[in-house]
């Protein structure tokens, strides 16, 4: 990925990040898809007070992406305390729009030590119909 679209998908996730709703566990997510026509869209997670409810950011940017017309994802950027990486559900969902996208874990307390990896080794032997 060029450097300057690289660091437009780190900087939407972590800017997304502060925009989270996450009254209830206070772990702020945000999340930032790469288009195939280099589109960026963001997501943040979106909590609950009924806690199953809740929305995370990868799948609220997934959402996001395809309201806004676009299908195909080549990468995403997802910023958290930690540099956490996605979770199974979410996995799960990105494998529909891109089964071997780039994946970028960003720490939002030490941006510059990105740990890059992509979805199919996080999510080896998708499930598709
Ligand atoms: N969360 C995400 O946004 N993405 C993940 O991949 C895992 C967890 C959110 C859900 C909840 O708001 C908070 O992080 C703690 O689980």
């Amino acid at each position: 990925m060029d450097a300057i679209v690289q660091q437009a998908l780190v900087g939407a996730a972590l800017n997304v990040r502060a925009r989270a709703h996450a009254p209830y566990s206070r772990f702020l997510v945000g999340a930032a898809v790469l288009t195939a026509s280099d589109e960026i869209i963001a997501g943040c997670n979106v909590e609950n007070s009924s806690y199953g409810l809740t929305i995370c950011a990868e799948r609220a940017a997934v959402c996001a992406a395809v309201a806004a017309g676009h299908k195909q994802l080549v990468a995403i950027a997802v910023a958290t305390s930690g540099g956490h990486s996605p979770c199974g559900a979410c996995r799960q969902v990105l494998s529909e729009f891109g089964s071997a996208m780039e994946v970028l874990l960003i720490d939002a307390d030490n941006p510059a030590g990105i740990r890059r990896t992509t979805l199919d080794k996080l999510l080896p032997d998708q499930f598709t119909l």
